[in-house]
């Protein structure tokens, strides 16, 4: 053969191996409103920068005549590409050749861009759309799917991993993103279980349907074990190229910079006015946390689960950042377990990749209660503690109002090595709020008065007066300082400005054991 005839059997080949499952089962694809494993590719990276690795690659075992053998690809697209001229590795299932579904070779694909990817630092993105283990190949694709995970461990902390759900994910094919850094999932297409309505209808005798067992929204909001919910694929798939404007590309790399437009000096008259005089009354902390930062844009994670607690990322002074804030106007801001483990994961990702941390706090305590006790709040609230305990990257803290009890500890306090910790002059810190004080320490005083009503009343005056402010945390110097409302995003953009050198680490170990 010429060469001329040669370079046309490889054009003939590169068009084979993009024909995945063929026409018919790649229009029933679209029927559902999903894009192919390449479209989706296509959203994803900025234009002609993909670059596709072991498009020859197809299925090795042959039990039967149609197992894959001969389908190029073996129903992964992977490479990589760049988003925002930063080089990412991904992979993308393809559901029209055996549902996406893993096997060796497929699971060889994917570890070969992920080893990539660490060697080379740069974040993996998954593009899932599978079945689980392909049951023809029995315990090879098993093995399969345990390599991933392992890479997925050990790539843990070192690049960021993001993984997009756009089909049904069974058994295996939940693990792998579960391990990842952040999961993303499109109402009425994504779904996520260890087994399906079928088994879970024989096992426990429970009728269910896929979207109340594992879609978008159960997952976004009841588990937590996504992080984003989209109403569809092009929105989730946007949403992961914005999310690369705040996180750098591996642990060692600088983070991504804001345009900076935003006045680093802007004082807010409006921030005044948001927290009301009343300490009942709730108010949305997300006003705060717009107002101060950089075009009051919040990249929130986690919207849809523990709302008590609002995590994300946003640019301050042009700095990427990592918001952690107690949200008063549910549960009071309180803390329970959901938010525990919800701010706990957040703050490790911004740790291991160098993200600094403001905690904007507004919380009464943890939530008390026979269920969140015998749920283990002990130990789930124990995991948030050593998050912020055990984070080495630049910590302030902004109370915006009441930090009580071991809630006041939690949340980034002075001792826990916050580097810049200020209150606003409303702020009341003390082990509890005045009621709850009062009723302990005046208890017979007030029950023997001659109008109870009115004495608690005024004991609790009293011990507002004298313990619900900031000034003996400050006067110990727990706090740095108490600023004006007005002046907290360039004192937080000064504050990130000197801390730009910070040095701190942890006593060397093989890893902590962070109460799981
Ligand atoms: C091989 C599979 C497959 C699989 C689907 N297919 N799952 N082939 N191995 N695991 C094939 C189907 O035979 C079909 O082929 C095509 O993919 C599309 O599947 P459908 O069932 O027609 O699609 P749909 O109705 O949309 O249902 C999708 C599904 C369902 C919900 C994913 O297929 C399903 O329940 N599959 C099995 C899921 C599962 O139990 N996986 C767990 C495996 S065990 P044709 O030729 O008709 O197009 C596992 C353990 C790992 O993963 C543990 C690690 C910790």
């Amino acid at each position: 053969m010429s060469i001329r005839e040669k370079l046309e059997q490889l054009e003939r080949r590169r068009a084979e191996s993009e024909t995945g499952g063929g026409a018919e089962r790649l229009r029933k694809h679209h029927e559902k409103g999903k894009l192919s494993a390449r479209e989706r590719l296509d959203v994803l990276l900025d234009e002609e920068t993909f670059v596709e690795l072991d498009r020859f690659v197809t299925g090795r075992t042959s039990p039967s005549e149609d197992d894959g053998a001969s389908i190029f690809g073996d129903g992964v697209v992977t490479g990589y590409g760049r988003i925002d001229g930063r080089i990412v590795y991904v992979f993308s299932q393809d559901f029209t050749v055996f549902g996406g579904s893993l096997s060796k070779a497929h699971a060889e694909k994917i570890c070969k861009i992920m080893d990539l990817a660490v060697r080379n630092g740069a974040p993996v993105i998954g593009l899932n759309d599978s079945g689980g283990a392909r049951i023809q190949e029995g315990v090879v694709s098993l093995g399969g799917y345990a390599e991933i995970f392992l890479r997925n461990t050990l790539a843990s902390g070192v690049v960021p991993q993001i993984s997009a759900i756009l089909g049904p994910c069974a058994g295996g094919a939940v693990y792998s993103p579960a391990i990842t850094d952040f999961i993303y999932m499109v109402r009425g297409t994504s779904y996520m279980f260890v087994t399906g309505p079928n088994v879970v209808k024989t096992v426990t005798h429970e009728d269910v349907t896929m979207e109340q067992l594992g879609g978008a929204d159960t997952h976004g909001s009841t588990s937590g074990v996504s992080h984003f919910t989209f109403d569809s694929e092009l929105a989730c798939i946007a949403a992961i190229r914005d999310l690369f404007r705040f996180i750098p590309s591996n642990n060692l790399a600088d983070l991504p910079r804001g345009t900076g437009r935003d006045p680093r000096d802007r004082r807010d008259e409006a921030l005044l006015d948001i927290v009301p005089d009343n300490p009942n009354k709730p108010y949305d902390m997300r006003d705060v946390i717009n107002r101060v930062v950089d075009d009051g844009e919040f990249y929130e994670v986690h919207r849809d689960y523990a709302g008590n607690i609002l995590c994300g990322f946003v640019h301050l002074g042009g700095f990427s950042v990592g918001v952690v804030a107690n949200q008063p106007s549910v549960l009071a801001g309180v803390l329970d377990i959901s938010a525990s483990l919800k701010g706990a994961r957040f703050i490790r990702f911004c740790d291991a990749f160098n993200i600094p941390l403001v905690t904007f706090e507004d919380v009464p305590g943890f939530l008390p209660g026979i269920g969140q006790e015998h749920g283990g709040i002990i130990k789930h609230g124990a995991k948030l503690l050593y998050a912020y305990c055990e984070a080495t990257v630049p910590k302030l803290t902004v109370i915006t109002r009441k930090a009580y009890g071991g809630a006041y500890d939690v949340m980034s306090s002075k001792h826990i090595r916050g580097d810049y910790n200020v209150a606003w002059p409303g702020a009341e810190i003390a082990v509890m709020g005045p009621k709850g004080a009062v009723e302990i320490l005046f208890k017979r005083e007030i029950a023997d008065s001659k109008d109870p009503a009115a004495a608690m009343e005024s004991k609790v005056e009293e011990y507002r007066e004298k313990f619900a402010h900031p000034y003996i945390a400050a006067g110990r110097g727990y706090l740095d300082d108490i600023i004006d409302p007005r002046e907290t995003r360039p004192r937080l953009i000064d504050a990130l400005e000197t801390l730009k050198g910070k040095r701190d680490r942890n006593p060397a170990k093989k890893h902590g054991n962070i109460p799981l």
